[in-house]
């Protein structure tokens, strides 16, 4: 637990909307300021920060929540994270005045571990124990010492526990090494050991240049042949871009992204200082608005066997998707470009990439290398698949330049061409409506809810509870209410158990001395948490009028659905049946006062 003095210290030393607006450009609407927002893809802004409840709500995707909540999300941290990170910007130590118990490993100390495990693989490479990964690296592979150490490359000793020896030396303990990835322990023998042996060591470094993980080459053909970091408190798989920290700065508009370590090391030793890499999983979304936030274009250089032309499909959706400009390089005589460019030089590689092509050549030219278009019929199927791929571009100058394209590839007038794209554009467009109100349906009854699976088991008793809590949350009045038990609730009265947990927590939170604050649900709840319960209070502040007699009827609804269930689940069936009488007396008796 972070004392919630410094949370408080903090927030205050934030400004929610110089914070949002140093990602977000932010125009003022009315008292509050509007944007695009950073967590979905959207053209019209309904991304929303309110300076005065120093909070922000998304209308498009339902994230909000406070500064906090807004930094774990958008700089993939988790509470304890962001708390530091806003620290540090608002200069306040923390340290200081932490007396909390030891509390899992923070980030801040996962980077420490990593950053002196960094120095340690480095002078075992340049040590004797290093001298075959150092003749590897050299030798096998061409790089020069400058090039090794400007990215900081290491080596990690044949050996079980030397490396944990020299971190414990250095002040961190195996309960921290184990949680930073270095350490595990032997399932017969009980015995620890150090994760990465005998291997190249790729330290990965993320725009602010810090060491966030590892990733270690065998040096033959043993398996795997990388071994990864895994989840720690400092890094989650999938949100990093390798190299990401030199390209950044390179100067360009355009990133050559690539498949590996080795690719993007031999592109920088070449002189292309914008190349990047994905690290391994298939391209992310995460990934791919990491990469928007520093470049326009991106070249995609994967390798050329299939698994690689996959892997180039679905990073062209993801890259398209956050907007980037895309093209391809094809390689041709060598698998990927770390083996091109040793083949034939950075020339011929410069050449490729001015060469490279547009996403819609290089999907034409890969149905064109299915069919034989001299054939009528393989031609009209290649015709039918180049017009599905045109149908899909959502803007009309971009299909006009790939219907000249097509027509000219398929030796077919593009006038015809064109009546089969819109003809599928107008088909999509049905579906896509139909599509959406299902979706709409099933939203609106909690159908695939993550945040609240309970949700969709009775919809009557969640909207009481969202009324419940959305009321609780926007007026301490109310708080007041429940704790002195003039309104008589409790959790096991809530049906859904996030309901409940949220109940509980305002309630504990509430009972406190110094009372409750949004922010400190942040530490209890994820980020999609903690929108939801912002939803649930934002749709509920103007509620200051009849606020009372809204709470109270909510809660007799919950109670009566409760009693409903709980006579279900005991098989009690006149109970139920009281219950629902009861229900509709209330319901006539209203009805015959208004
Ligand atoms: N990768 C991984 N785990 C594996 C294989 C690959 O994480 N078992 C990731 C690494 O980030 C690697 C990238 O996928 O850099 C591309 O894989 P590959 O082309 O096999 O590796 P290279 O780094 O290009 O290595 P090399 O050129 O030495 O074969
Ligand atoms: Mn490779």
């Amino acid at each position: 637990m972070i004392p919630r003095e410094i949370i408080e210290e903090i927030r205050n030393r934030s400004d929610i909307e110089q914070i949002i607006g140093s990602c977000v450009t932010l125009k003022r609407a009315g008292s509050n300021v509007k944007g695009l927002c950073p967590f979905h893809n959207e053209k019209t802004p309904s991304f929303t920060v309110y300076p005065g409840s120093q909070s922000f709500y998304c209308f498009g995707c339902g994230s909000g929540g406070d500064v906090i909540t807004f930094v774990m999300k958008y700089n993939n941290l988790d509470y304890a994270g962001a708390v530091e990170y806003l620290a540090a910007r608002a200069g306040i130590d923390i340290q200081k005045d932490n007396t909390r118990p030891e509390r899992g490993v923070s980030r801040k100390r996962v980077l420490d571990m990593n950053l002196c495990a960094a120095r340690y693989f480095r002078e075992q490479l340049f040590s004797p124990q290093g001298a075959e990964a150092l003749a590897y690296l050299t030798e096998k592979r061409r790089l020069s010492t400058a090039v090794i150490k400007r990215f900081g490359l290491g080596f990690a000793p044949n050996h079980t526990f030397a490396m944990l020896q020299y971190m414990r030396d250095h002040g961190f303990t195996d309960e921290e090494l184990k949680a930073g990835y270095f350490e595990s322990v032997g399932g017969k023998s009980g015995k620890p050991y150090s994760i990465f042996r005998n291997r190249i060591m790729f330290p990965i470094i993320d725009t602010t240049g810090a060491v966030v993980a590892f990733g270690g080459r065998v040096m033959d053909d043993s398996k795997p042949k990388y071994l990864n970091t895994n989840d720690t408190p400092a890094y989650k798989k999938g949100r990093n871009i390798f190299a990401l920290n030199y390209a950044k700065d390179s100067g360009g508009e355009t990133m050559i992204l690539c498949e590996g370590y080795m690719d993007v090391i031999a592109l920088h030793a070449a002189g292309f200082g914008n190349a990047v890499a994905g690290l391994g999983t298939a391209l992310t979304a995460d990934q791919a608005r990491l990469l928007s936030r520093y470049t326009k274009k991106v070249i995609l250089t994967y390798d050329s066997d299939e698994a690689g032309q996959r892997a180039t499909e679905r990073a062209l959706q993801q890259l398209t998707d956050v907007g980037l400009e895309t093209r391809v390089l094809v390689l041709s005589g060598a698998k990927d470009p770390d083996e091109y460019i040793k083949a034939y030089g950075a020339t011929a590689f410069s050449r490729l990439l001015e060469e490279s092509r547009t996403k819609f050549s290089y999907r034409a030219a890969g149905v064109l290398s299915k069919h034989n278009i001299q054939n009528s019929d393989e031609k009209i199927a290649a015709a039918a698949e180049i017009c599905r791929i045109i149908a899909m571009s959502a803007s009309s100058v971009e299909r006009d330049i790939c219907l000249d394209e097509a027509a000219q590839l398929l030796g077919i007038g593009k006038d015809i061409l064109k009546q089969d794209v819109e003809r599928l554009r107008r088909r999509n467009e049905r579906s896509r409506l139909e599509q959406q109100s299902r979706d709409a349906y099933s939203s609106a009854r909690g159908l695939g809810d993550k945040v609240n699976p309970d949700y969709v088991r009775n919809v009557g008793a969640a909207v009481a509870e969202e009324t419940i809590l959305g009321l609780l949350t926007a007026f301490p009045e109310h708080r007041d209410a429940v704790a002195k038990g003039d309104v008589r609730l409790t959790g096991d009265d809530f049906i859904t158990a996030f309901g409940k947990r949220v109940f509980e927590s305002v309630m504990e939170l509430h009972a406190d001395e110094a009372g409750f604050d949004m922010a400190l649900l942040g530490e209890r709840f994820s980020p999609d948490e903690m929108g939801r319960i912002h939803k649930m209070m934002r749709t509920r502040l103007d509620l200051t009028e009849n606020g009372k007699a809204v709470l109270t009827t909510s809660v007799t609804t919950l109670k009566n659905e409760k009693a409903l269930q709980n006579a279900k689940e005991s098989g009690d069936r006149m109970t139920a049946i009281e219950s629902r009488l009861e229900q509709l007396k209330r319901i006539k008796n209203k009805k015959d006062n208004t």
